[in-house]
């Protein structure tokens, strides 16, 4: 797909819409007297934020060797999912394509906007079934958007041959990349610049550990990025994220040494699960969470929550199936402990 052939995917009164501009955010010139916001002159947070996050996405495109312009970013990815529907699909018309099981907000979303959200199952290993897709994209007219999470929440496993889906569809590809930093598996940023029609979604939420913070990107092209911040709330990121994340991102060892914790935790935990009764099945995982099949689902999951640990139940959609996070070693133990008292 070239460039100039993703403005025909995208919805006409978004093309014809002027973004709001923060006259102080374009200008290299700061007035040191700023009576153009109606903001109070007192207090600490008296200002709004940066609109264009512009020092953070100077810092983000030197480490992801990308230009400021292929960069937006949103309060979370979450808000990134959501603008994304609303700039390509016309509500009751578009639909949208997502993987089944698969992260359920991308057809929340979809919901809210009023389009139709088509599944594309599994199969039993949670692999893409590479035929039911191309049929799916062929039978469809009016899917705009093919969500594609890899790593998959809530499977845990990452989808092969990403390069194929880009290919063989002539709508936007989004991967979704929110446990990227935990698969050892190469990102989808480098086939950026051979398709326009792909974003990639990464977020500080995960192996950053800054999910109260809410910030998210969306990688992709200039056109794409551009349509993102014409619809965007002006200033969805406040000032404590913008500068919180700029300053994290000044300490790459730490989010190392955190991933290296988590994984070794993860390790940890494979193990252990192996000699518990209740556990009939353990999927691979490429994440920082299991997804796990129980003998008894009903029944675990209630022992786990009598002794205050809450996990995320995935029954009936993956029959029998819970949804652990890896946690810190003594939350694990404690997990452990629980389940391999738990009689079948
Ligand atoms: C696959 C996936 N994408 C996106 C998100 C949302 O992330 P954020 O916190 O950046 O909104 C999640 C959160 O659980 C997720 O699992």
């Amino acid at each position: 797909m070239k460039n100039n052939s993703i403005n025909t995917l995208v919805r006409e009164n978004i093309l014809k819409l002027q973004p709001y501009i923060s006259y102080r955010d374009h200008n290299e010139f700061m007035a040191p007297v700023l009576l153009d916001a109606n903001e109070s002159p007192f207090g600490e947070f008296n200002r709004y934020p940066d609109s264009t996050q512009k020092k953070l996405k100077t810092r983000l495109a030197e480490l992801k060797n990308l230009s400021v312009s292929q960069i937006a970013v949103g309060n979370g990815s979450d808000e990134l999912i959501d603008l994304i529907i609303k700039i390509f699909c016309e509500p009751k018309k578009d639909t949208i394509l997502m993987m089944n099981p698969s992260f359920a907000m991308y057809g929340f979303y979809a919901a809210i906007n009023e389009n139709k959200v088509l599944k594309l199952n599994l199969d039993e290993n949670f692999e893409m079934v590479k035929d039911d897709f191309l049929t799916m994209v062929k039978k469809e007219e009016q899917i705009k958007i093919f969500f594609l999470c890899s790593p998959n929440n809530p499977t845990g496993n990452s989808i092969e041959d990403i390069e194929f889906y880009l290919q063989n569809f002539n709508g936007i590809v989004v991967v979704d990349e929110a446990y990227i930093e935990f698969s050892g598996k190469k990102s989808s940023l480098e086939l950026l610049e051979k398709y326009p029609n792909l974003i990639v979604l990464q977020t500080f939420s995960k192996a950053w550990g800054f999910a109260g913070a809410r910030v998210g990107m969306a990688y992709a092209s200039e056109e794409i990025i551009s349509l993102i911040n014409t619809i965007k709330a002006p200033y969805n990121v406040n000032i404590l994220s913008q500068e919180l994340i700029l300053k994290t991102l000044d300490d790459e060892t730490k989010l190392r040494q955190n991933v290296n914790s988590i994984l070794a935790e993860r390790e940890w935990l494979e193990l252990q699960f192996q000699d518990i009764e209740c556990i009939s099945r353990i999927f691979p995982t490429d994440a920082n969470f299991f997804l796990i099949k129980m003998k008894n689902a009903d029944q675990v999951y209630g022992k786990m929550l009598d002794e205050e640990i809450l996990t995320s139940r995935r029954d009936p959609a993956i029959p029998g199936c819970i949804r652990i996070n890896v946690g810190n070693r003594n939350e694990n133990e404690k997990l452990i402990n629980l389940l391999k008292n738990i009689e079948q």
